[in-house]
């Protein structure tokens, strides 16, 4: 039996690493072995692509290209060996984001996107895909405190309503695997909807 596999989308700035490490505790707490990793990532190859994609100037295709690289390295080496042991892997980020951030973002052609995840994981999908919905104005003031932005954070608000509308019309096309939390509420309250979301599942 595999184990499960469960992704935390949004955009830069929706609070994601707070909520992360808190269902990776609660579910330890119930008795699961957890594995907690990141896209682009996960591994020492793609955390060198990771570094790569967030410093170094290139077009949308190429970014696509190397997140899928580094997607491809961590699949083999770290999600699909946890899952087949039949831990849990809690991921921040995965494919979604490159729909959204590639595709909605940049204006990759989806077709391309979906060729690449074909190849790189055509088996593999996650079970549950938490999507920290936040507006592109709050998150922009989320991420003004935050020191040294990569080339991501340093686009404008239309970027990052393109990038929140891709991931509202995947959550639109899969509503069984991605469900939306409303990550414009306070911290405690983001926690509870999260909470009651792995409760109804059993987890
Ligand atoms: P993020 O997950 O927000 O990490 P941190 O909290 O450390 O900033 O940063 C990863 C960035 O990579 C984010 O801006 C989105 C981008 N990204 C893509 O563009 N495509 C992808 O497929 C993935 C996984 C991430």
């Amino acid at each position: 039996m595999g184990g499960r596999f469960i992704t935390f989308e949004g955009i830069d700035g929706a609070g994601k690493s707070t909520h992360i490490e808190r269902v990776a505790q609660r579910l330890r707490e119930r008795g699961a072995t957890v594995v907690l990793t990141r896209e682009p990532g996960g591994t020492p190859l793609a955390e060198a692509l990771r570094e790569l994609v967030l410093h170094r100037p290139m077009d949308g295709e190429t970014e696509a290209l190397i997140v899928f690289a580094a997607r491809r390295d961590h699949v083999q080496r770290v999600i699909a060996p946890a899952l087949a042991r039949g831990e849990t892997v809690l991921c921040d980020r995965f494919s979604d984001a490159s729909f959204a951030y590639q595709g909605g973002g940049r204006g990759v052609d989806p077709a391309w996107l979906e060729a690449l995840e074909r190849q790189v994981h055509g088996d593999l999908q996650p079970a549950l895909t938490l999507w920290l919905d936040v507006p592109a104005e709050e998150a922009a003031r989320r991420r003004a405190a935050a020191r040294d932005a990569d080339r991501f954070e340093q686009q404008d608000l239309s970027f990052f309503g393109q990038v929140r509308a891709a991931y509202a019309a995947r959550c639109a096309a899969a509503p069984a695997r991605i469900v939306r939390i409303d990550a414009s509420l306070d911290r405690a309250a983001v926690g509870r909807a999260i909470d009651a979301v792995l409760e109804a599942r059993g987890w």
